[in-house]
């Protein structure tokens, strides 16, 4: 039986459409790394992946099952945000501060509002919906000083079945003295939060100091402290950003190799620490997060708009780093994580290295699973894998339509697409087996 895409659909069922994963790093395997099928099926039981495959092989092996059928669309796995803050959704697209000043200007007065419960409550709604509402189905989330803020936030996330991501910030100095935590303080507040919410369904705690700047060293040790009693908790932080950040880095520590030595000194660097940014980085420093199975998030939309750098690509590649995408909003200024592949593109382009919709594709899914350590749960349709999935639209404005009509391989439909494409070009979102997000109803 075939249903109608508006209706409730029973588990196990079956999604027959154009489809396509990655299973490795095109940078390293090519094409292996894809899984393409122009006829392709995806069977769903108890939310996860139960088989993937050509339809013509599935349908057999399935049949009676029910079909959700779609025409014209491209299905790849949910997409991962490696970095982003859902506080300052209504501050994006903030006009003419670098970073140091974006901060005080823009950031920190926005997020002085999550004292209250119900505002964050509030925006976390929105923000997930427009999470679902461009494909992200995970990520890795920044909440303000305040806990209520990821309280907020895990409350609706857990409402939506989500695979989400967050902590508290933790900051103790160099900001407004209304934004600021203390050791003590950072560190039961986001204690409560993890023994509420680490592990609970699908969300996990991130132990979050802002930055370096805005933690004093004792404040970083009180994070490695946290790590040390809560197994399977993230470490998520700015790092190597903006020059002027990086002075003062220097300025702060003294002592340190480096940026990321401060990091490592006070214990923070393994393979759950996610560093958004890393675009200074040295040889030394790119070694300690290959060494340490550390992972770099790429911020490309927002290294553009507050005018921080061109993050280089192909030495984390050689140095075999882990590296997702993140859209940094409010920093970044889109939450499309297809319009942070057409930004990533170009700032490759700036540095004479092609990057191939296969690798965007691989940034997006399988690339942000490995760099949050959930290879084998998300970011491809591996059997077993959450049933998190988005149905892209080939025709989604007249525009894309005309130039897919052109485009003779799936490599190049992918890559206009992605260019071109934003939250219009996500026709249907599905986190667990449920639909999450319709554009059209
Ligand atoms: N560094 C410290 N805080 C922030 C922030 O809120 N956004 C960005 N992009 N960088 C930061
Ligand atoms: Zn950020």
């Amino acid at each position: 039986m075939v249903i109608p895409l508006t209706g409730e659909v029973e588990m196990p069922f079956i999604v027959r459409s154009e489809i396509m994963d990655c299973i490795d790093d095109p940078a390293t395997s090519g094409e292996d790394a894809i899984r393409y099928f122009k006829d392709g099926a995806l069977v769903v039981d108890d939310g996860k992946v139960e088989n993937f495959g050509s339809a013509e092989d599935i349908m057999s092996e399935y049949s009676g099952l029910d079909v959700v059928e779609y025409k014209n669309k491209l299905i790849i796995p949910g997409m991962i945000d490696t970095h982003i803050h859902f506080p300052q959704t209504e501050m994006i697209a903030s006009y003419g501060e670098q970073l140091l000043t974006w901060l005080t200007e823009y950031a920190f007065p926005t997020e002085k509002q999550f004292e209250s419960y119900e505002h964050a409550s509030e925006i976390a709604d929105f923000f997930i919906k427009e999470l679902l509402k461009n494909g992200t189905t995970t990520a890795l989330v920044f909440g303000t000083v305040h806990p209520q803020s990821v309280d907020a936030f895990f409350a609706k996330a857990q409402d939506k079945k989500l695979r989400m991501i967050a902590g508290k910030a933790m900051m103790n100095r160099n900001c407004p003295d209304y934004l600021q935590d203390t050791v003590d303080s950072g560190y039961n507040d986001s204690k409560a939060l993890i023994e509420k919410w680490h592990g609970v369904d699908r969300l996990s705690y991130a132990v979050t100091p802002r930055f370096a700047v805005t933690s004093t060293p004792e404040q970083l040790e009180s994070c490695a402290l946290l790590l040390e009693e809560y197994p399977g908790l993230y470490l998520h932080t700015h790092l190597s950003e903006n020059v002027d950040e990086c002075d003062w880095i220097k300025k702060l520590y003294p002592d340190s190799k480096d940026y990321l030595g401060v990091y490592e000194d006070a214990g923070l660097v393994g393979k759950r620490s996610v560093f958004a940014h890393g675009i200074y980085l040295s040889d030394r420093e790119l070694n300690c997060l290959s060494e340490n199975g550390a992972a770099i998030s790429h911020c490309p939309t927002s290294n553009l708009f507050i005018g921080s750098g061109l993050f280089n690509l192909k030495s984390s590649e050689a140095k075999e780093i882990k590296v997702g995408v993140g859209t940094d909003v409010g920093g970044g200024s889109s939450f499309s994580m297809l319009q942070s592949y057409n930004e990533a593109y170009k700032i490759q382009q700036l540095q004479n290295n092609k990057l191939s919709p296969y690798k965007g594709l691989y940034l997006n899914t399988l690339g942000g699973a490995k760099a949050l350590d959930l290879e084998g749960t998300i970011g491809n349709f591996q059997i077993g894998c959450e049933a998190d999935f988005v149905v892209l639209d080939y025709a989604a404005t007249p525009l894309i339509e005309l130039r897919l009509n052109k485009a003779k391989t799936i490599h190049e439909k992918l890559f206009a697409l992605m260019m071109l494409g934003d939250d219009r070009a996500i026709f249907e979102t599905w986190a667990l087996g449920e639909k999450v997000h319709s554009r059209d109803h």
